[in-house]
């Protein structure tokens, strides 16, 4: 989903040329046939994507703009650059599975130096849960770990239902990557590790609360899986043996910028001398002691487990109009050092968040993964959960108790510890987050219309945009390209000429519903070819990406049309949007993507929406309450402008 392209190609170095990042997992065989029969991602004709991209700029740059980079684009299509670039990128996709994935994978993920949290991992909110003690909270984490163990084993068994978009196959290769792997710091980029191919299996999850790690091992000694009981059994360890509240909060330092977290990883697992005064540096006895290897050995368990548990303290009270917004917060930080922040290590790919509370929730380390493969866990999980509720109790076996993993503490990692727990309560600050249950309709209503619910939500966006600012912006929404073999994602760009014609005409009381209506069909209608164009992997802004890589490799100078103000413009998505829809009733929440921006992701339902949105507060403009009642009455005002106008089909 992340385009964190913008901020990480503007902020990182250069790709090495053929580097490889694609790291090694074992998919099974029946899933290997699936995967060699999808077709590869073209590259889109130059001249088609330079036609579109000038179509793209026209509602959001000027006149001036527009007609500059006009000149440019003729210059890169007839001065031999383009054309040298497209022939290099149409080699690169002859002789690679996938021209994209690996570029894409660096660019937007590993190069990314902001932390992790809230800029590029997302969270996935889950309804309240019915407990409100720790008994209730154990039961509830035991079956969860179940379910999710039973996932696994579909992955195992290779038996994991082949998904379709569009009556399409869909590549199934995320579904291999998200379970016991985990993103390591870099000094300039990260890499990700996944252990799905190590022998024996991992049999193992961790489990977090009140800041301390433990290693939960999820088979008996004959192979079987633990029970939910036994499940339960082990959790109760794990909370016993973690009662004490004092525990320097180790976890929180995945949270940091990416380079300052890799300083500190090597000083926590190397025990090297880190960045302080010498009088603060440890000893040499201390730097070869078993400390490092502790503090190795525990991070390793960590980064080796299949998924974590974060065990959450209770957050304060809040209103139940203000709840999902507040659990939205917390799946994404946490809450700050003195709540959960530290009870998480944002370097896993997949954390699932139950609070003594009630709360309930996920959140995932973007880079080996998108939404849908996610939220597709979650519905299995929440529908094994359900059927789990009566089970019968099965005879206890005593079974060890969960390990404890320890961390020597040396000052310089408690020094990074608080610098830590001080940008995140920095972060808190900053998140302004919004969930809205939008109660009136859902993607029936459209449907009813013969409009396609994604193209009605995102007009509504354009709609509450113009509404609050008077002018339109860069809108990214995530396009699946997962009909292609290691597809991610492509950018559909939904300010197009068609919705500010409609946002005008709604706000242009010289105007008619008929006329409005009339507009409101056409901007969706675009929408629609739109996100045919990108998920049959003809958009943008991924063909730009790999024009732009090939130049970097071939060390030649930037094409000009990259370089312009337009194209900047392009690429400051103020509307970083992303619709992830799912059978439970979630909705997943991201960080926006520039200081001046909202992260809006939403789940249609068949009788109403969940949209979560995000800003900063440190921006003045933003304002994510503002944003979401604004997108509220967009919608309802567009569904008075169907009924005023057409009879629904029933
Ligand atoms: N009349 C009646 N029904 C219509 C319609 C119309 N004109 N247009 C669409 N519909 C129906 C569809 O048939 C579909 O029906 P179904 O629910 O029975 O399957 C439903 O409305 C939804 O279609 P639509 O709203 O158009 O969107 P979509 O489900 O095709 O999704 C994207 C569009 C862009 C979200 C999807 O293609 C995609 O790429 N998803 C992945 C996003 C992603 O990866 N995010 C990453 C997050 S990290």
């Amino acid at each position: 989903m992340l385009g964190v392209f913008v901020r990480s190609t503007l902020r990182s170095g250069l790709v090495k040329p053929g580097l490889r990042v694609r790291p090694v997992t074992r998919i099974p065989q029946r899933s290997l046939v699936h995967q060699e029969g999808l077709p590869q991602l073209p590259v889109p004709p130059l001249k088609q994507t330079c036609e579109r991209y000038l179509a793209a700029l026209e509602p959001i740059v000027s006149k001036e703009e527009l007609e500059h980079t006009r000149e440019l684009v003729e210059d890169f299509l007839k001065g031999g650059v383009g054309e040298r670039l497209q022939s290099g990128l149409e080699r690169r996709a002859r002789k690679t599975d996938n021209w994209l994935s690996e570029w894409w994978m660096q660019t937007a993920y590993l190069d990314c130096r902001m932390p992790v949290a809230v800029y590029t991992s997302p969270g996935v909110v889950l309804p309240r849960m019915h407990f409100q003690d720790r008994q209730g909270q154990m039961r509830f984490a035991a079956k969860l770990i179940a379910g999710v163990l039973d996932f696994k084993r579909m992955i195992d068994t290779d038996s994991l239902p082949v998904e379709y978009l569009s009556g399409k196959p869909l590549c199934m290769d995320q579904y291999y990557r998200i379970l016991s792997s985990c993103r390591v710091p870099g000094p300039k980029r990260d890499t990700v590790v996944n252990h799905t191919v190590g022998k024996p299996p991992l049999t193992h999850i961790t489990v977090v609360h009140n800041f301390q790690f433990f290693v939960l091992d999820v088979s008996n000694s004959d192979g079987t899986l633990l029970t939910v009981d036994q499940l339960y059994m082990q959790l109760e360890k794990i909370w016993n043996s973690s009662l004490q509240t004092n525990k320097e909060p180790v976890g929180i330092l995945t949270s940091q910028h990416r380079n300052t977290w890799g300083k500190a990883y090597n000083t926590l697992i190397k025990g090297g001398r880190g960045c302080g005064p010498p009088s603060h540096r440890p000893s040499l006895t201390q730097l070869y002691s078993s400390s490092d290897k502790t503090n190795k050995e525990s991070v390793r368990s960590i980064q080796k487990s299949i998924f974590t548990v974060c065990l959450d303290a209770p957050m304060p009270r809040v209103s139940n109009e203000l709840y999902l917004s507040r659990v939205a917060a917390q799946v994404l930080h946490g809450g700050g050092a003195r709540w959960n922040s530290g009870n998480r290590w944002f370097d896993k790919t997949l954390q699932f968040i139950v609070g003594e509370d009630g709360t309930c929730g996920l959140l995932y380390e973007h880079a080996p993964a998108e939404g849908p493969p996610i939220v597709f866990l979650i519905d299995y999980v929440v529908k094994f959960i359900r059927q789990r509720a009566e089970e019968v109790r099965s005879p206890m076996v005593p079974l060890a108790a969960p390990q404890k993993l320890r961390f020597n503490v040396t000052p310089q990692v408690k020094r990074d510890i608080e610098k830590a727990k001080q940008n995140m309560n920095i972060m808190v600050h900053d998140l302004d987050v919004k969930v809205l249950t939008f109660s009136h309709f859902g993607r029936e209503v459209p449907k009813q219309h013969k409009m396609s619910p994604d193209g009605f939500v995102q007009t509504a966006l354009q709609l509450a945009y113009f509404r609050m600012y008077r002018s339109c912006c860069s809108t990214y929404e995530s396009a699946s390209l997962r009909m292609f073999k290691y597809g991610r994602t492509d950018a559909i760009r939904s300010t197009t000429v068609d919705s500010l014609n409609f946002v005008q005409g709604m706000e242009d009381p010289s105007k008619q519903n008929p006329e409005r209506l009339a507009l409101l069909q056409r901007t969706i209608q675009t929408h629609k070819e739109m996100t045919y164009n990108a998920i049959h992997g003809q958009a943008i802004d991924r063909h730009f990406l790999g024009l732009k890589m090939l130049s970097i490799e071939d060390l030649t100078s930037m094409p000009e049309v990259f370089m312009d103000t337009s194209f900047a413009v392009a690429q400051h998505y103020n509307l970083f949007t992303s619709q992830v829809g799912s059978r439970t009733d979630c909705v997943m929440c991201v960080g926006p993507m520039v200081p001046d921006g909202y992260g809006v992701c939403y789940n249609p339902m068949d009788e109403h929406v969940n949209i979560a949105v995000t800003a900063f507060n440190s921006c003045e403009d933003t304002n994510a309450a503002k944003f979401a009642q604004a997108v509220e009455d967009a919608l309802l005002d567009m569904r008075a402008l169907l009924e005023d106008t057409i009879p629904a089909e029933q």
